[in-house]
């Protein structure tokens, strides 16, 4: 057993303690996922309770103590979570909840922090600033601090989360569990590395907010300046010693992944498990999108913890993902093969056109203008990444896009604004791609590298490389007559 701060025989009787609705939750295989992933997948299911997170299986623990003993009041930070289930389990007991979270945290999490009636400060600041406010009202109030991954109650509620893992009778290899201040990992971890030695603790986290990982990479603890990701429940900067400590005992690894993975990930869930999730639940996918070959021979759990997601940006990241098929997504054209018709003109086979590109200077009136035409906007998405400069033949893009469609679904338009490198203006015949109301066409195609072949005949240039976004498309730009970018896109899978 790990020698963490953990104790197991409080974890067997911290189910008593804790609302059934946030108990046994679903653990089932997800053979949809398992078909597009390539591995055995099970997922455990933390979204459907009243707070849709794990987080209450703590705060039941917290709460309950306080309501039977502590002062009648608490405070905590929160990036959203947390404070919405620490409101839950207080309002049962008539506790004085505040909770002190980031301004720009989602307004989904903070319009429910509110409606569960609990007092919420904001700070101009992320989450660590939040912490520090609360510490500071905990003082001067005289209330409990409850700090989330500190406080061994919220190690020990998502802990019960491992106890059903290792009492289910479902046999696994490896679990993947999202990472943030480490009360899931600590918990899981404790309770998998005890009854399950040989099932292997994998941590995920965005490669946007690091901190965790790399103290644990480096054991001891390593505090970054700012954080960037969408990942907001595990957005921190500044890991805590004593869960750093517990977290190097029971995990035998901690994994960064890209926004782009993560949004994968998202997608997937929705597309193959009808599952809407915030983006820490689908960090465990977005791991098992960036090494497919590690657990192509394991059955994985993935804990979807969190679905507390503001829909409007739920809608712009997963409709601006390559391979969605909804309504008014980015990618929706560039659909599964088996859906589409194809024609075949001397053994090449071209399935479709899918878009057209422009690059525009201002974006709002572009937008505008083609809204007043008729097109529908499909939501702003800012984009850049190494696989965007090598697709496309630059350094260091960024660009935000706006896909807009016709009512049908058939036509669409990608409008660009580089934001880096600068504008370009005039086009003569070898345009580079950020050039002002450049002409760039899409084809979806079945063999990207035959159709380079066979367009080389035909004067066709490669302008950057072929290469591959996440295992999802390989992606070129190629000159075509008269300067026209012609750019193919080939589906993976
Ligand atoms: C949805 C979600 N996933 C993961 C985490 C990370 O959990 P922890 O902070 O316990 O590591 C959080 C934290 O609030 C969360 O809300």
């Amino acid at each position: 057993m790990p020698a963490t701060r953990l104790d197991t025989a409080r974890i067997r009787a911290a189910p008593r303690m804790i609302d059934s609705v946030f108990l046994d939750s679903p653990l089932y295989r997800c053979e949809a996922l398992e078909a597009v992933l390539g591995c055995a997948l099970s997922i455990k299911l933390e979204t459907a309770n009243p707070v849709r997170s794990f987080k209450g299986r703590g705060t039941e623990l917290v709460a309950g103590l306080l309501a039977e003993s502590g002062p009648r009041a608490a405070v905590c930070a929160s990036a959203g979570n947390l404070g919405q289930a620490l409101a839950w389990s207080g309002r049962g007991r008539g506790l004085d909840v505040t909770v002190v979270a980031s301004r720009f945290a989602p307004a989904a999490k903070l319009d429910r922090i509110r409606a569960l009636d609990a007092r919420l400060e904001l700070v101009d600041g992320d989450f660590d600033m939040a912490r520090e406010r609360a510490a500071a009202i905990a003082r001067h109030d005289g209330i409990r601090l409850v700090e989330d991954s500190l406080h061994i109650e919220t190690c020990e509620g998502a802990a019960t989360i491992g106890l059903e893992l290792v009492d289910s009778a479902t046999p696994f290899d490896t679990v993947l569990i999202a990472l943030g201040g480490g009360a899931l990992a600590t918990g899981v971890g404790h309770m998998l590395k005890t009854f399950a030695p040989g099932v292997e603790v994998i941590c995920v986290q965005p490669s946007g907010a690091p901190a965790m990982t790399r103290s644990w990479h480096r054991r001891r603890v390593v505090t970054t300046e700012a954080t960037d990701t969408i990942a907001d429940g595990v957005a921190g900067r500044r890991p805590i010693p004593e869960v750093l400590d517990d977290l190097l005992l029971v995990a035998d690894d901690a994994v960064l992944v890209e926004e782009a993975s993560i949004i994968a990930g998202m997608r997937m869930l929705l597309d193959h498990a009808g599952l809407v999730v915030e983006p820490s639940a689908a960090l465990g996918i977005a791991a098992l999108l960036e090494d497919r070959a590690r657990f192509a021979d394991r059955h994985v759990v993935t804990i979807v913890c969190g679905g507390n997601v503001d829909m409007d940006a739920y809608h712009r990241w997963i409709g601006a993902a390559p391979g969605h098929r909804g309504a008014r997504s980015r990618g929706r054209a560039l659909i599964p093969r088996a859906r589409q018709r194809t024609s075949r003109r001397r053994g090449m086979t071209l399935q479709r056109m899918d878009h057209v590109g422009i690059v525009v200077d201002d974006l709002d009136a572009a937008v505008a203008f083609f809204t007043e035409l008729g097109m529908e906007p499909g939501g702003r998405m800012p984009v850049q990444g190494q696989w965007v400069d090598r697709v496309v033949g630059l350094d260091g893009v960024e660009v935000e896009i706006e896909m807009m469609r016709t009512p049908d679904g058939h036509g669409a338009l990608e409008l660009t604004k580089f934001h880096a490198p600068d504008l370009i203006s005039g086009a003569p015949d070898d345009a580079p791609p950020n050039t002002l109301g450049l002409r760039r066409v899409m084809f979806a195609v079945d063999d990207i590298r035959d159709t380079v072949d066979r367009l080389r005949a035909h004067g066709g240039e490669l302008i950057g490389e072929i290469d591959r976004f996440e295992d999802l498309f390989l992606l070129c730009y190629l000159r075509g007559p008269a300067g026209v970018i012609v750019a193919l896109a080939e589906q993976l899978r």
